[in-house]
């Protein structure tokens, strides 16, 4: 067989995982992998690498992609997909991606021989309980907080801390948890901002002289709008970032404690994904490969309970969110 692979989106710890996983498996199988460059770019551009296993040697540990990535879509390039599924002789291809790379992989598997695997540091696909890069990225984000930690409760200060997460508040949920955050603000839930201001007075009366408010960085107050850098990304997304820096103003006005904001930005995307990742990644890109060989297209290789399965592609179209339940199981644990 010869089996096409792509990763598209924004890049992700693991991705090279699972890119050396379907050579491997393919090796093992006597197939052929070919990776194209820069996601559905690539396809449409008809640019493309022979992956022999040697290619994958030693990729394992990197973060981003050997493939290069990018957001473009080949949703309204049909035509040219199928002619490059031709050219290239595939018998079925992988694609590694978010919600809109695998959105396109469904919709072009209704008629071409393709299979998915999720990915994204904001853990936010349905279908898969968890995507490979989240758990890197959690890592990364309540390391930082750990170490801010020291420094706000040194100098008595608010210390903000703006994460990751465009629709959905993983990231700041799970790294707000583990780094022990007083308060953790998400996209799901517009906040009340005298609310927040009131929780870190509380603290202060209560004795305690700091505060760690972890916020995503798609989160807005009750309201408002969501605070974007003023230009668009290739799929003309408004580009997210900059609340942090607007929680920094409001709260040091209302709690009149010295307050600073911390942004993490694509530090939480970049470098080595965690052990972790490395192993969820590589079953997955296995899993892929089988399933192509099996002809299990319009699938996606996904984590359920700790077994790695097929399931339909049209879950992952679906955004996973953070539900008021577990919203409700963290109040426990913050102020
Ligand atoms: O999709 C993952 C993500 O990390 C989002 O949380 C974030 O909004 C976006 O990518 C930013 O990506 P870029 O700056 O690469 O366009």
């Amino acid at each position: 067989m010869r089996i096409g692979i792509l990763t598209g989106g924004g890049d992700c710890p693991g991705l090279n995982a699972v890119i050396r996983a379907v050579v491997r498996s393919a090796y093992l199988h006597g197939d052929a992998v070919v990776g194209f460059r820069d996601g559905w770019g690539g396809v449409l551009d008809g640019s493309c690498v022979e992956l022999p296993i040697d290619r994958v040697a030693g990729i394992l540990p990197r973060g981003g992609t050997i493939l290069g990535t990018s957001r473009r879509s080949a949703l309204e390039h049909r035509d040219v997909v199928a002619q490059r599924f031709r050219e290239q002789r595939l018998d079925g291809l992988i694609a590694v991606g978010g919600n809109g790379t695998l959105f396109a992989a469904h919709e072009l598997s209704a008629d071409l021989p393709i299979v998915g695997v999720p990915k994204t540091i904001d853990n936010d696909i349905s279908g898969t309980d968890r995507t490979f890069g989240f758990d890197t990225a959690v890592h990364i984000a309540t390391e930082a907080i750990d170490r801010l930690h020291t420094t706000a409760e040194s100098h008595y200060r608010n210390q903000i801390v703006e994460v990751m997460g465009r629709n959905a508040g993983w990231i700041a949920l799970h790294a707000g948890l583990a780094g022990g955050a007083d308060v953790i603000l998400v996209p799901e839930r517009p906040f009340d901002l005298e609310e927040v201001a009131e929780r870190v007075l509380a603290r202060r009366r209560r004795g305690r002289s700091f505060s760690i408010i972890v916020v995503a960085e798609g989160a807005a107050p009750l309201g408002g709008e969501l605070v974007t850098k003023g230009r668009d990304d290739p799929l003309g997304r408004p580009l997210l970032g900059g609340i942090g820096h607007w929680l920094e103003r409001e709260l040091e006005e209302r709690t009149g404690a010295e307050t600073r904001a911390v942004v993490l930005g694509h530090v939480q995307r970049g470098g080595t994904p965690t052990a972790y990742d490395r192993v969820l990644a590589s079953r997955l890109g296995q899993r892929a490969h089988l399933a192509v060989k099996e002809g299990r297209f319009g699938t996606m290789a996904a984590l359920r309970s700790s077994r790695i399965e097929l399931v339909p592609l049209i879950e992952a179209t679906v955004p996973k969110l953070v539900s008021d339940e577990e919203l409700e199981l963290a109040e426990a644990f913050l102020g």
